[in-house]
């Protein structure tokens, strides 16, 4: 084991069955964790890069068999704010000291190719780096979302199981998330994706490849979280999944791409109250703090227990700057884009 990890700290390789064998046994973990911390520190530094997330719509026209948005979810409150809020949300975000915005929501037509360029130019106007997270388009879109100024694009790849990802996102084939990652990454978007860790039927195998498929594609973020079984969705009776094994996905992940910018997910959070902290302690360079004001927050309910959504964007802001500090780190000011070393 310690040898596996010395050979990922050094070369950054491994292969899958090696991946799996770190997966599997639970006893050095904490040499895990450390290893990925001075990689991490190696290639990015201590510096964290905070990104402003505004939540804008709840509105989805999937059906993801693990999310709380999905189309057939009746009894979620929903939601959708006007571009000026939007837009408003992002100049406070500005002010509060943020440097990047990410803007998510469910896949949502009413924001059209048009209304996206009018947000993205507004808020590009203001000086900040902004990240995209609206789920599948088509070329065209994601070129026209660029040439209105988008840097950056978040969409998880979720599992490289295709079998495990066509049941579980119903009338969504993995080819076609596969071609919207390809189409990212050569329109010259920095690329986020990711994967969610305890889905029904995963193995540890199937999150080996993940990992190697982050690799391969090269991703310039990566972003891993425990699925968090929601009791409105039919995935509510299983189990989800752990923080230790989400938190070991990550490392790893790091071990493999040390310069990449991975962000302490939320759903860490949840699942432990000092979550993200640990994160930042076992390869992560990235928080992304909400700042979508008011019950938005509360009602962009993808999974239960969700953190912060009875907090101000103010308060957050504190709380995680007393957080990175606490730890020794320091907010960064710059726009945190990938500086590729390798
Ligand atoms: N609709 C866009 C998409 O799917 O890419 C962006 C918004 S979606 C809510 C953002 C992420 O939430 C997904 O990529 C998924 O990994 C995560 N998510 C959804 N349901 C979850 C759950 N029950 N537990 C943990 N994460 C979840
Ligand atoms: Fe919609 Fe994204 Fe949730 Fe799937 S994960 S239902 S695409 S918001
Ligand atoms: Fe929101 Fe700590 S980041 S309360």
């Amino acid at each position: 084991m310690l040898e596996l990890i010395a050979k990922a700290e050094q070369t950054h390789e491994l292969t899958k069955e090696e991946i799996v064998e770190l997966l599997k046994s639970d006893t050095h973990n904490a040499e895990l964790f450390a290893a990925a911390d001075r990689v991490r520190a190696q290639y990015v530094g201590d510096e964290v890069h905070l990104r402003g997330l505004i939540e804008f719509s709840n509105i989805c026209r999937q059906n993801c068999l693990y999310c709380g948005l999905r189309r057939d979810n009746t009894k979620i409150e929903r939601y959708r704010l006007t571009p000026e809020q939007i837009i408003d949300f992002a100049a406070k975000a500005k002010n509060y000291g943020y440097k990047t915005v990410v803007l998510q929501s469910g896949e949502d037509a009413w924001f059209d190719v048009a209304t996206m360029q009018h947000i993205i130019r507004e808020i590009k106007a203001l000086g900040m780096a902004l990240t995209l997270s609206l789920g599948e388009k088509t070329r065209e879109e994601y070129q026209a979302y660029k040439e209105a100024g988008a840097d950056r694009y978040l969409l998880r790849i979720e599992t490289t199981d295709r079998q495990l990802y066509e049941a579980l996102d119903p009338g969504m084939s993995h080819e076609n998330r596969k071609r919207c990652l390809r189409d990212l990454k050569e329109l010259g978007f920095e690329v986020g994706t990711g994967c969610l860790v305890g889905l029904p039927g995963q193995t540890l195998a199937s999150l080996a490849e993940d990992i190697l498929f982050f690799k391969e594609i090269d991703a310039d973020m990566i972003g891993v979280g425990p699925f968090i079984p929601n009791e409105d969705t039919p995935l509510r009776g299983e189990k989800g999944g752990t923080f230790t094994l989400s938190l070991k996905v990550m490392a790893i992940t790091r071990l493999l791409m040390p310069d990449i910018n991975i962000p302490a997910t939320t759903a860490m959070e949840t699942l432990d109250p000092n979550g993200r902290v640990i994160a930042l302690k076992s390869g992560a360079n990235v928080v992304m703090p909400n700042v979508t004001e008011g019950d938005y927050r509360r009602m962009y309910a993808l999974y239960p227990g969700k953190i912060c959504i009875n907090d101000t964007p103010a308060h957050c802001r504190s709380c995680i700057t007393g957080k990175i500090s606490g730890i020794g780190r320091k907010v960064s000011q710059g726009h945190g884009y990938r500086q590729k070393k390798r």
